[in-house]
């Protein structure tokens, strides 16, 4: 039966690490995938997960398995800091939710309750969006369109072609808006325009499915919540994934959750049974230790503290690495205005490159970005941006 299996292409972004990995050559740098490094070219084990590891350790408890839902103190804990404390509180009794692995754990099960209870439904992507996207949904069975989002020539929100797209999407659909940081363009709403979006969204029956990956990564923690918070003004409807990978540096932890927000506590509980259902015969039950890490912290005071610190160190470093970026662009003379990296917001720049450009920097300078042409500015530091500059310039003015 084997033998007629068909290779399936290599993925668009950890398919590059792997590529990484194997050259050989001593310069190569890799901003493809989404992984923060600090200023030494490593992904730090944040202090205060180390605090929590280490008060863990101290007070063993079991490894017996959590309920499908995970732990309940951490999916608390995490809703206060997604939705904001007195909304959390406010609609607690409406708030379905779920412990889950990673931010894509997340978005399957969102898929998977999309699929079996909203029949018929699509799922509305930007275009462009995180490759991972149309996988997940086309994997549950949901079908994809997408709406337009990035104006190219201003490097700027389309936020016309994006309200003309909802305003005649099906009644009834679901619309996957990036929480902040938009991946792969760093191109967010302002608050004005999060308004508008939440206005025409919630006028046109659609759903709207957060995937809030970044939370932090672009002007604070309360600031990038924004969107999410207009979005679940009071009696509105929400689906939110959200994910700990970055903000807490526990990528291979699997640390992520899913809400729902219902209309009524009736519906909630209605909701619960069936994202529970739908990781019931996904995974069964999520792992425990990176949840146990991030409710120590967020539950602690003096921890939370020094996390939002070490969140903050995080951001200032990549939004620091856009403006060096910026700079050593202009020394090489490089053409172009690449002004708008420093407007763009989380880890990711929507460079413009094309697909050869980014191909020749790959096999002539051993430099890895995503085939869109998106470079994590997050793995940007101050031994490596000059020779990207470089390296860029020379392809751009070939
Ligand atoms: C990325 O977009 O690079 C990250 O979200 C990592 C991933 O899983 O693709």
């Amino acid at each position: 039966m084997f033998e007629r299996v068909e290779a399936a292409p290599k993925d668009a972004i950890l398919g590059l690490t792997e590529a990484f990995q194997a050259d050989p050559r001593p310069e190569k740098i890799n901003l493809s995938v989404g992984v923060y490094q600090d200023e030494n070219g490593r992904t730090p084990l944040l202090e205060c997960v180390q605090e929590a590891e280490r008060r863990l350790a101290a007070a063993p408890t079991t490894k017996s398995y959590l309920p499908i839902a995970g732990l309940g103190e951490y999916t608390a804990a995490v809703a206060e800091l997604a939705f904001g404390a007195e909304a959390a509180a406010l609609s607690r009794e409406r708030m379905a939710a779920a412990q889950t692995p990673g931010g894509t754990g997340a978005l399957r099960v969102a898929a998977d309750f999309i699929r079996a209870n909203l029949p018929g439904a699509s799922a509305w992507l930007s275009e462009p969006t995180w490759p991972n996207h149309p996988q997940i949904f086309s994997a549950a069975g949901v079908a994809t369109k997408t709406y337009p989002y990035f104006d190219a020539q201003s490097n700027s929100l389309d936020l016309e072609g994006m309200l003309a797209a909802i305003a005649k999407a099906p009644a009834g659909d679901v619309i996957l808006l990036h929480g902040c940081c938009h991946n792969p363009t760093g191109i967010d709403p302002t608050l004005q325009e999060w308004r508008r979006i939440a206005e025409a969204v919630h006028d046109r029956g659609l759903l709207p499915l957060v995937d809030f990956a970044y939370q932090g990564f672009a002007d604070g923690i309360d600031q990038d919540a924004a969107g999410l918070r207009v979005l679940a003004r009071p009696g509105a409807e929400v689906l939110a994934c959200t994910s700990f990978s970055k903000n807490f540096s526990l990528y291979r932890e699997r640390v992520g959750a899913i809400f729902a927000l219902a209309g009524s506590g009736e519906a909630a509980r209605r909701v619960q049974s069936q994202l529970e259902k739908a990781i019931r015969a996904n995974y069964s039950n999520p792992p425990g230790h990176g949840a146990e890490v991030v409710a120590t912290i967020l539950r602690d005071a003096d921890l939370r503290r020094q996390w939002e610190g070490e969140v903050a160190t995080m951001r200032n470093r990549i939004n620091g690495m856009r403006s060096e970026l910026v700079k050593a662009l202009q020394d090489y003379h490089v053409p172009g205005d690449y002004s708008f990296i420093t407007r763009q917001r989380g880890m990711f720049s929507f460079s413009g490159l094309s697909k050869a450009q980014v191909e020749r920097l790959r096999e002539e300078f051993a430099i890895y970005v995503v085939g869109s042409g998106r470079i994590n500015v997050a793995g940007l530091t101050p031994c490596n941006v000059d020779r990207v500059a470089e390296s860029i310039g020379k392809v751009v003015k070939a």
